[in-house]
């Protein structure tokens, strides 16, 4: 694949989204609207299940297309959304036409070749260039923010996490499985299985999120492990993830223990996370005004809350960070990547 520079176009860019009838896709649409993101041109692009679908959109009336017949020439900024096999099998065509794919699956992101972004940690990275710009995994991007400030601030070691993450983390299909099984299970018929999640998630928590690796692990806790590591160049931090599936439909909840290189109060480590752009500490001098993963539905920002020290470290410092999964998790990012890069020029 050769990168070339994209000529930037001051009517604004011709934008394609490719699985844009999904959950990630939808909001999307709603982040470049929200960010002003200058769209001269956009193609909504989706499955040949939804092809031929008109969607009403901020630029008008749009047919949805199948995209593996799309042809990506003369597309600026592609955003990707439609999984991990879509993307493995455009993604030539995409930056052989010219584009910037930047890409919200798993496909790229271990690939060394191609960045790994969160704006507000790594964006010197983002270039205008054809060529694949990787969106970290949902659960990774709000712990880094956090992860960036205080290793910036003090240094930090050994990242323990554990994760307490939505049904829309499975996309529209997880949401609807978790309100169908509740629903059986209101009516005395729950299930033990989900067709969706790796158990039944109607009343219950599932430490299972992607397969159940040989070393114990489970796919999601290998990404988060090795995307931190990644976006923050830091190839030397301990990381050790466990991800849980708990039965609610959208944000993702974490709570974070790590190590600091110098000891901090607590006032002093909320007014650092505070201060990281994209973070807001909901509790300072307000103590139960933590936040919850309702609380954080539809959010732009990251939210942190019971910031403590760790009894058994003197370094020890733990605290909760609860975001949005479709939007700083997934489509935010992804459109905040794109603000960047077409304003560069
Ligand atoms: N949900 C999250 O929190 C999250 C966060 C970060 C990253 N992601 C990643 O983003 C991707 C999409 O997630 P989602 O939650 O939006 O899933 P989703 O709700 O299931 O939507 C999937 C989208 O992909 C399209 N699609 C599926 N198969 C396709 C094919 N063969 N060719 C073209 N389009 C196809 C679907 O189109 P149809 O309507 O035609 O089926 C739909 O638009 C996944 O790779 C996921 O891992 C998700």
């Amino acid at each position: 694949m050769i990168q070339k520079k994209i000529a930037h176009n001051p009517l604004g860019a011709h934008v394609a989204v490719v699985g844009a009838t999904g959950a990630v896709g939808r909001e999307m649409l709603h982040c470049l609207e929200a960010l002003k993101f200058p769209v001269r041109e956009i193609d909504l692009l989706a499955s040949k299940r939804s092809a031929g679908r008109v969607v009403d959109t901020p630029w008008g009336r749009k047919t949805i297309q199948t995209a593996q017949e799309f042809d990506f020439c003369g597309v600026d900024i592609a955003l990707f959304s439609a999984g991990k096999d879509v993307s493995l099998e455009l993604a030539s065509r995409v930056v052989d036409a010219g584009a910037l794919m930047i890409d919200n699956t798993s496909a790229f992101r271990r690939d060394s070749r191609w960045p790994l972004i969160v704006p507000e940690v790594n964006g010197h990275l983002i270039e205008l260039k054809s060529g694949i710009i990787a969106n970290p995994n949902c659960s990774t991007i709000q712990m880094v923010l956090a992860l960036k400030a205080l290793d910036d601030a003090v240094g930090i070691d050994d990242v323990r996490v554990v994760t307490y993450q939505s049904c829309s983390g499975a996309g529209q299909k997880g949401i609807d499985a978790l309100l169908d099984e509740t629903r059986m299970a209101l009516e005395g018929k729950r299930s033990a299985t989900s067709k969706v999640h790796a158990r039944g998630i109607a009343f219950d928590v599932v430490p299972q999120i992607g397969a159940l690796l040989d070393n114990g692990n489970t796919e999601e806790e290998e990404k988060m492990m090795f995307e931190t590591r990644k976006i923050l160049q830091r190839e030397d931090l301990r990381v050790c993830a466990t991800c849980v599936r708990v039965p609610v439909v959208r944000s993702h909840s974490e709570v974070v223990s790590l190590v600091t290189r110098k000891a901090l109060s607590i006032e002093e480590a909320q007014a650092i996370l505070d201060d990281m752009p994209g973070l807001r500490v909901t509790d300072i001098r307000q103590p139960g005004a933590y936040p919850t993963a309702t609380q954080a539905e539809n959010l732009f920002e990251t939210l942190v809350g019971r910031v403590r020290r760790d009894p058994v470290d003197p370094n020890g410092l733990i605290f909760w960070i609860v975001s949005d999964n479709l939007l700083k998790g997934a489509a935010l990012n992804a459109v905040q990547i794109a603000c960047a890069a077409w304003n560069q020029e």
